[in-house]
């Protein structure tokens, strides 16, 4: 499957509606054909061992995911790690692993990349970590990461070649 025939969702977990990630995506979605998800439109709460919060946005939201071939998930670097929102949905993941086994069977096999931005000349290799073991645990198939350093904002002539190459 090429990069026009696979449906391709953007997963947003930013705290800044007009901030670098956000650039970085609508840059990225001029090139390739790509829905986007911004996880501040969902009310998605953080993981429960009594999964009370069950029929919050989350299981929603990833039945719309699962419709997708590929998923990219585009979080800024803050303090080395993955956006709050962001690692508030992988925590959620368990949600799946333990009621919801059939929703986490679809991630298997599914292809998933990572766009970021940050302050930083390069991520600290254990940022990329937090999401590829993750999707190696899931079975995920993962294509690799776009890091894009803004300094202080994201500057798409700084970045155009690089977009040309997203790992999907
Ligand atoms: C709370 C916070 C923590 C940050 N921590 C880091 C960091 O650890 N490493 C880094 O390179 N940049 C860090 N930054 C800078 C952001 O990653 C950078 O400005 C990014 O492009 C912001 O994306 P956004 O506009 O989508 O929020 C941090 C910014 C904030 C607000």
């Amino acid at each position: 499957m090429n990069k026009q025939q696979a449906k391709i969702a953007v997963l947003i977990g930013s705290s800044n509606d007009n901030g670098n990630t956000i650039a970085l995506v609508n840059a990225v979605v001029q090139t390739i054909n790509a829905d986007v998800f911004n996880l501040k439109d969902y009310q998605i709460s953080p993981f429960d061992y009594e999964h009370k919060n069950s029929d919050d946005d989350f299981i929603g939201l990833v039945k719309e995911l699962l419709l997708y071939d590929q998923i990219i998930f585009a979080s800024p670097v803050y303090w080395y790690s993955m956006s709050a929102q962001m690692k508030v949905f992988f925590d959620r993941i368990s949600d799946l692993l333990q009621f919801k086994k059939e929703l986490a069977q679809q991630l298997r096999g599914k292809s998933c990349a990572i766009l970021s931005t940050g302050s930083s000349p390069l991520p600290e290799r254990s940022f990329e970590e937090l999401f590829s073991n993750s999707f190696d645990y899931l079975g995920m198939n993962y294509k690799g990461m776009l890091y894009c350093f803004c300094n202080p904002s994201f500057n798409l002539k700084e970045h155009r070649e690089d977009i040309t190459q997203i790992p999907i």
